[in-house]
């Protein structure tokens, strides 16, 4: 199913934190969403997973309106997201949230209960480990508590959960930031190979410029709430306003 956001726009008091923001993604594609801080991409993701409600606009998926639904009622949807900020206050441990994300699941492909089709607990964790874990390199601490977890393993926790849903929208807010370049490689792999796998449409607002031009189909650059440009990777490195506003260049 292909995604068609058109015209999001969220205000907060005065300010128009996302202006008219539109865009469209294809099953199988890579979006990068870029701009500088404050330009509205996690607003606009925000509003897109069902976390803000926007003043006006439509999101489209699949022919049905996304907009105004709840975070829950779009995970059942296979719409999933992970968060800029990943917190760490529980003591759940990583095949716990595995399997919490994979809950979502029992609604939509399988027909029936999760468990009715992988028959045992057993077998269900071995197929999480397996697909999802395994590939972030988290098999080691599956059984540990997430917040004994450094900061970029706590990152692919928040990943394998949104992936354990397989989701066939996947809304990523920064899932390199703050990782090590051995943690972001690993993690940038990952979504490519569940774009492969499960064919799903995925937005990746990203800062990491090296990351989003070796993964992304195609980019949207953001600024001040607003989409300034749109194109293949390449066409967005050359453009002269996309470099003043958000490489800094003169
Ligand atoms: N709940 C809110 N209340 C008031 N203002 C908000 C709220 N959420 C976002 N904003 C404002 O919306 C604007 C866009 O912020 P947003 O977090 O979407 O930017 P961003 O592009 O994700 O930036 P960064 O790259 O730093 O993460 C900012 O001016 C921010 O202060
Ligand atoms: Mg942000």
């Amino acid at each position: 199913m292909a995604l068609t956001a058109s015209d999001v726009t969220i205000r907060f008091g005065g300010v128009v934190a996302v202006n008219r923001m539109a865009l469209d993604v294809l099953p199988g594609e890579i979006v990068g969403l870029i701009g500088p801080n404050g330009a509205g991409k996690t607003t606009f993701i925000n509003c897109l997973s069902g976390t803000y409600r926007p003043n006006a606009g439509s999101a489209l998926w699949g022919g049905d309106e996304l907009i105004g639904l709840s975070p829950s009622a779009l995970l059942r949807k296979g719409v999933a997201r992970t968060f800029q900020n990943v917190a760490s206050l529980h003591d759940l441990t990583v095949l716990d949230i595995a399997k919490l994300g994979a809950s979502v699941r029992r609604d939509r492909r399988f027909g029936g209960h999760l468990l009715d089709f992988f028959r045992s607990e057993r077998a269900l964790e071995a197929a999480l480990t397996e697909s999802i874990l395994a590939p972030l390199e988290l098999t080691d601490v599956a059984h540990k508590p997430i917040q004994t977890l450094s900061y970029g393993r706590r990152k692919a926790v928040d990943l394998a959960r949104a992936l354990a849903g397989d989701p066939q929208l996947l809304l990523l807010d920064e899932p390199v930031a703050g990782l090590t370049s051995h943690e972001g490689m690993a993690m940038a792999k990952a979504v490519r190979d569940v774009r492969d796998r499960l064919g799903c449409a995925v937005i990746m607002v990203e800062h990491k410029m090296d990351v989003v031009m070796s993964t992304c189909d195609r980019i949207a650059v953001m600024a001040a709430g607003s989409k300034i440009f749109e194109g293949l990777p390449a066409a967005v490195q050359a453009d002269a306003e996309v470099r003043r506003v958000y490489l800094g260049e003169p």
